[in-house]
């Protein structure tokens, strides 16, 4: 198999200690990576002085890294700016939030500028180059501008909004025909495809030949790939001490009590406002419920310097805390609201212990959590997912108790339910989210996109 650079605006090895910000796409990467004895190439994170283009080589939880520094300006118009304050509330369909600035937009263009100019002395003709999420759309353009006959994908890890939200932003034609740079897009439903295509055909003039959108005589195919989970780290996870102790330190302090879990990046698209209001109201309207349960909201701080963030962590930090105060008791706290992220390991333990796992964001592109849950549980005794429909995995687990998290009164409903629903029916729907998890896997997931990345076979190409 031809090698595989991965670009991605975050490099970060899956496993590496209990820091806050391992997303989804950390996750996933690094098996993808490790299989194919790839690249990964991206942002480490760090600030530097002048952007130099200076390299890093690392090897990082057995994948190798190249990773280069960006300057504050970078970070701040860049990553804080353009990726976080506009597309990320655009894309997650926050027109609210969404904040439009010419600096951000600069930036943008100047640190994708940057990765292209970085990362082109590692690229051999014969690389298969796989570019991840929306920091870095343009990037593929940027490549074939410099000559890079490669075959490029793009994997796109959000939704992807309706095209009456994409026209907000400014220059949006320029940045979305860059994507038609790509050979490949992958989507994780059709709905975000859905919405990408209406885009391009409306407003770009783009033909479909099949799963191919066709412009300017370049053609792209438009991919549905559903992330999954590393079921094989999965597995053996459970089994390590720390899965244990977590598992048994949280029961040992449940004292018999149902535990109900979240776990989320404080993000909000994550509907955690929404939650923590559901569970009051779940409380209010159900006296009985009182001391035989409490939420654990695990939510590990993200993009602090974003004004955004900061608030909805504001606005959680009241809502716990006037939870707390309205119904604890002198040995009950109805809210564990906890601001530090767990390692993996450790979740995983959490999730086997909780009875109801509660993943309820208002918009999201898959959520790996929701799959993470129904791995951990135990199949013979297993808890129950409630699960928002705006949630990609909601496709694959539709046996989940679907949920519209805007309705504090549904969403009390189905906890309640969750809580009571009897062995039997805990089992089917386990037993059916279960079968998709293992199937439609990290390696699945990976497997396919590669697949469709591949050169085409001599057979396939056009006459010279
Ligand atoms: N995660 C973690 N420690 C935490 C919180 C989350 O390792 O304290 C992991 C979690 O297990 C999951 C990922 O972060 O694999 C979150 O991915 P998801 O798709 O649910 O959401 P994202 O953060 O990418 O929006
Ligand atoms: C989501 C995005 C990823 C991102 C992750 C963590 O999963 O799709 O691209 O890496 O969140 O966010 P952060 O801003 O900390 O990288």
């Amino acid at each position: 198999m031809n090698r595989l650079i991965c670009i991605s605006n975050r490099v970060q090895a899956a496993n590496g200690g209990a820091s806050s910000n391992r997303g989804g796409l950390a996750v996933a990467l690094s098996a993808a990576l490790r299989e194919s004895n790839g690249i990964w190439f991206g942002w480490s994170g760090e600030q530097t002085d002048h952007f130099t283009g200076q390299i890093s080589f690392r090897r990082q939880d057995g994948v190798a890294t190249a990773t280069i520094d960006l300057e504050a300006q970078d970070i701040e118009e860049y990553y804080n700016g353009f990726a976080n304050r506009t597309l990320w509330p655009l894309f997650h369909y926050r027109l609210d939030l969404t904040e439009i600035a010419r600096d951000f937009a600069g930036g943008y263009a100047r640190v994708n500028q940057r990765f292209a100019e970085t990362v082109a002395p590692l690229i051999e003709p014969d690389d298969m180059i796989w570019v991840h999420d929306y920091h870095l759309m343009p990037l593929g353009q940027r490549l074939r501008e410099r000559g890079f006959a490669n075959r490029l994908g793009f994997f796109l890890h959000t939704p992807w909004p309706p095209a009456s939200l994409m026209m907000s932003l400014p220059g949006h034609r320029e940045l979305v025909k860059s994507l038609l740079s790509y050979d490949v897009i992958g989507f994780h439903t059709d709905e975000w495809r859905a919405s990408f295509i209406d885009y391009i055909v409306t407003h770009l003039g783009a033909e479909l030949d099949g799963d191919h959108a066709l412009l300017d005589g370049r053609s792209t195919r438009l991919l549905i790939c559903p992330i999954g989970l590393d079921t094989a780290e999965f597995t053996s996870a459970l089994g390590t001490p720390a899965a244990r102790d977590a598992e048994q330190r949280l029961i040992t302090s449940a004292v018999g009590r149902q535990v109900i879990v979240g776990v989320d990046r404080l993000d909000y698209s994550k509907g955690l406002q929404e939650r923590f209001l559901a569970y009051e109201q779940l409380l209010a309207t159900r006296p009985e419920l009182r001391e035989k349960l409490f939420l654990l909201q695990i939510a590990p701080p993200s993009r602090g310097d974003v004004p955004s963030y900061q608030q909805i962590r504001a606005e959680l930090n009241a809502l716990s805390g006037g939870i707390n105060g309205e119904f604890a008791s002198i040995d009950w706290v109805p809210v564990r609201y906890v601001n530090k992220g767990y390692a993996r390991e450790e979740l995983f333990g959490i999730y086997r212990a909780s009875r109801v796992g509660l993943v309820t964001p208002l918009r999201d592109g898959m959520n790996l959590v929701a799959k993470e849950y129904v791995a951990a549980q135990d199949p013979e005794d297993p808890g129950v997912l409630v699960l928002s429909r705006f949630a990609g995995a909601s496709v694959q687990l539709d046996a989940a108790l679907i949920i519209n998290p805007h309705s504090s009164e549904d969403m009390a409903d189905a906890i309640a339910r969750a809580l009571t629903m009897p062995l039997e029916e805990r089992r089917e729907r386990h037993a059916a989210m279960l079968a998709s998890v293992v199937k439609q896997d990290v390696r699945w997931w990976s497997a396919r996109f590669i697949a469709a990345l591949q050169p085409p076979q001599p057979s396939e190409d056009r006459p010279r």
